[in-house]
């Protein structure tokens, strides 16, 4: 016997979760089937910077309270290069903020605010398949407890992430990808250790690109740019420290604190946006359609963005008959999509080393960083980037 819901939602991440919950709010049903198990994803170490309409969205949703208790809200960023610090100060430029809060924490407050209300998230499901996307009622076919089950439903979400099977459920030759891979990743450490610093450090070096943020007055979150094909093997947790100190304490007796390492990863860093970023009734959020590399902050922000974005179009769509937002939820989503992909490529060519040190890309790298920091038009810029804009 199937099971019927309004909207199978494909994922678990923020932008599934978030989904979830704003239909909740809107009065619509939906049904959450998400690969892993709800331990993994509540611990998995991921983003950790909120924009402002990001944390507004949290807390207009009745999902605000931890974060207002434990989130850090910081008004600028730091930039090092060359052995000088300078502050952008975001909140004076821009008059709105950031908050650091861990993405693993919007996690297991969506889950705890969806399962409180009823809501249904199947963890551990396996086979996701989707099926009858072109007529009214599609049809998601999973892996759940030893046995195949079916989910019916109005429309399919898919915020399966990067590497999930819902994109690739749309046939060939009806989305179009742009991408572009980096020549370097980032190795990330959370350490058991109050944060050196106050607020985040974007630090340019001749080593590499290294970065200093923070999860609680407690733990430390950084990292370092390495090799496209470094091996976690190689980088024991002596090694981190050395680099790191050896990049970012170059700024007078400024010294970064250590602590023990509870968790360390490699993440590849690459940008894609496939469109539209719908098919029929399958309508795709977060990076399950675009990715951005994590220099801007923005990956996060942005399956937030896309969801509120979906959830509006399906109310109305329930409520009203009204079609046109659906019609028209790639083309917004898109035009916020696009700016972060440039500012997250804007962000991560001008503060890494390229292989091989290439002196010409580091002085243009120099000057741009000596204009962002000396001039109130560009700072502002950045600024009103990186804090995100409005969303409507
Ligand atoms: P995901 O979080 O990837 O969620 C997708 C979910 O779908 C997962 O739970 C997955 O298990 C599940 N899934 C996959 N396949 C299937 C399947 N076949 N069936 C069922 N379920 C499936 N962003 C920021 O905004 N700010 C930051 O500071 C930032 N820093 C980052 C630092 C790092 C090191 C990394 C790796 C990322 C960072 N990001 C940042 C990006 C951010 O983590 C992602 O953009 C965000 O997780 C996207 O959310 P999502 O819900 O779209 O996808
Ligand atoms: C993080 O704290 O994990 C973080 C902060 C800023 C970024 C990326 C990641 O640009």
């Amino acid at each position: 016997m199937p099971m019927r819901t309004q909207v199978g939602i494909v994922g678990a991440g923020p932008a599934g979760l978030m989904l979830s919950h704003l239909l909740h709010l809107a009065g619509i049903e939906s049904v959450v089937l998400e690969a892993r198990s709800r331990e993994y994803v509540e611990s998995r170490v991921r983003a950790g910077v909120l924009e402002q309409g990001s944390v507004d969205l949290l807390r207009a949703s009745g999902v605000g309270s931890r974060l207002d208790r434990e989130g850090l809200e910081h008004g600028g960023i730091n930039l090092q290069f060359a052995g000088e610090r300078h502050r952008i100060p975001m909140t004076e430029l821009t008059g709105r903020a950031i908050t650091v809060y861990g993405q693993q924490e919007v996690v297991k407050d969506l889950i705890a605010a969806r399962l409180a209300a009823g809501g249904q998230i199947l963890f551990d499901v396996g086979d996701v398949q989707l099926d009858g996307l072109t007529g009214d009622e599609p049809l998601i076919r999973f892996a759940h407890d030893g046995a195949v089950r079916e989910l019916r439903c109005d429309f399919v979400a898919g915020c399966d992430g990067f590497h999930g099977v819902c994109r690739a459920a749309v046939p060939d030759g009806v989305l179009s990808a742009y991408e572009r891979t980096y020549p370097f990743a980032w190795l990330g450490i959370l350490a058991q250790a109050a944060p050196s610093t106050e607020e985040l450090i974007y630090c340019h070096s001749t080593r590499g690109f290294a970065l200093v943020s923070m999860r609680s007055p407690t733990i430390s979150r950084l990292y370092l740019q390495v090799d496209p094909d470094a091996d976690l093997g190689d980088w024991s947790d002596g090694r981190v420290w050395d680099e790191l100190h050896s990049r970012l304490e170059v700024i007078g007796d400024w010294r970064l604190t250590e602590g023990p390492v509870i968790d360390k990863g490699i993440t590849a860093m690459r940008s894609m946006v496939v469109e539209p970023m719908q098919w029929q009734r399958l309508y795709l959020a977060g990076d399950a359609v675009h990715i951005v590399p994590p220099t801007g902050a923005k990956g996060m922000n942005l399956a937030l963005a896309d969801v509120r974005a979906l959830a509006t179009a399906l109310t109305a769509w329930y409520a009203e008959g009204r079609t046109d937002l659906l019609e028209s939820y790639s083309r917004t989503c898109l035009e916020r999509v696009w700016r972060a992909q440039h500012f997250s490529w804007w962000m991560t060519s001008m503060l890494h080393q390229l292989p091989g040190h290439d002196p010409y890309t580091e002085r243009l790298q120099l000057a741009q960083l000596r204009y962002v920091t000396s001039s109130e038009a560009y700072a502002r810029s950045l600024a009103e980037n990186y804090v995100g804009f409005p969303f409507d």
